[in-house]
């Protein structure tokens, strides 16, 4: 090679790499009140597609992707201002963990120890208790993948912390791909045996953030079957067929189309808020559910690794929360899609297991896909 095709060549790593890592940008956010600073992260991909993330609570705090006009617009519930997020009791955006969704009674025994755990959720534990993973500051930084801009985020979750047995790491790197996905994968490890059930919890509205109620959505689960809860939440064991119930999603529908049926499980959920057993076979990424938006043509899949997925229709938002766009989210302004495990799974011997044993690791990963049609 001569020299002028070597200094070509180096010009063109130069130029790739900057244009690369043009793609991830990072500005501060905030203070915590003890004074830790957060940063956000911008991921856009190739598209022009954008997704921000800070290291508070690896909370994804915007979404933007496009209609099918191009027209883009921020596809996800939250604020403006990071202090906003201190009190972010609806868990907008954030991987909730170490256990997302209930333990009975905040309760579980292990290897013959009973753990007690918090409980913030009447006499249950929720989402991790007091100071969940949506709570926390993350170890953050940004990564230049094959597949598009990344932002990997660890933290260390004490042993004890909560109640929950052995020090924790929980690795998640979100990849806003140039094939339009958020894609999010979990890495976690301990050095005791302990149970987890990390998610992650954006309130997606795909006609955009604070344009009203989700009702209109047409959804799809891939699901035969779904855990049926008691009044509080909490499964009863049994993994219900969904055929001949409001549950049923097999086939699309509007959310709305039956949410107010009288039949039991809805009341107890306020709604949907379930956990849908996800058909294949749990460890092998699979179709899990979409969401399509009809005035803006805007479609969601998502696809997982996880037995199942919590469908949330945002039951308990009230109105006392004022989002980006400074209008009050009001119930059922949005919706989530949390890829999980069951709920109370340490009380259930017959769900897939949500034990990690020390020194196994523990691989997930979930991917909310974008796309538009007429
Ligand atoms: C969901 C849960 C709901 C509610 C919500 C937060 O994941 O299923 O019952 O707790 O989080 O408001």
């Amino acid at each position: 090679m001569n020299l002028r095709r070597i200094s070509l060549l180096l010009i063109l790593l130069l130029a790739t790499a900057v244009a690369v890592d043009a793609q991830v940008t990072k500005q501060p956010f905030g203070k915590t009140p003890d004074g830790q600073q957060i940063d956000l992260y911008t991921l856009r991909n190739a598209h022009g597609v954008e997704a921000k993330i800070m290291n508070y609570g690896a909370i994804v705090t915007s979404l933007k992707v496009p209609d099918r006009n191009g027209k883009f617009d921020d596809v996800v519930l939250g604020f403006s201002d990071f202090d906003s997020y201190l009190k972010n009791d609806p868990y907008f955006g954030a991987i909730v963990g170490r256990y997302g969704n209930r333990i009975a009674k905040g309760r579980f025994t292990l290897n013959g120890v009973e753990y007690k755990l918090a409980t913030n959720n009447g006499e249950n534990h929720l989402h991790g208790g007091i100071k969940g993973f949506d709570k926390v500051v993350w170890t953050a930084h940004q990564l230049t993948t094959k597949a598009g801009p990344a932002v990997a985020l660890t933290y260390l979750s004490k042993d004890g912390e909560e109640g929950y047995p052995g020090n924790l790491t929980a690795n998640v790197v979100y990849t806003l791909t140039n094939n339009d996905e958020l894609k999010i994968d979990y890495t976690v490890t301990t050095d005791k045996d302990t149970v987890h059930n990390l998610t992650h919890h954006s309130y997606f509205n795909l006609a955009g953030e604070g344009s009203g109620d989700i009702l209109n959505h047409v959804v799809t689960i891939n699901a035969n079957r779904f855990v049926p809860t008691d009044a509080g939440s909490i499964p009863t064991g049994e993994l219900k067929s969904v055929a001949g119930t409001p549950f049923d999603f097999l086939k699309p529908m509007a959310i709305g189309a039956r949410i107010n049926q009288d039949d039991e499980q809805l009341k107890f959920g306020n709604g949907y808020d379930h956990t849908w057993v996800i058909n294949g076979r749990p460890g092998v990424m699979r179709f899990a559910a979409t969401a399509y938006d009809a005035t803006s043509g805007r479609v969601m899949q998502v696809w997982t690794t996880e037995p199942g997925v919590q469908f949330y229709t945002g039951n308990f938002l009230n109105g006392t929360k004022t989002g980006k766009s400074g209008k009050a989210y009001e119930r059922r302004n949005g919706f989530c899609f949390e890829t999980q495990h069951y709920p109370d799974s340490p009380n259930h011997p017959s769900f897939p297991t949500t034990t990690l044993k020390k020194g196994q690791t523990y691989k997930s990963t979930t991917i909310y896909r974008f796309s538009t049609k007429r």
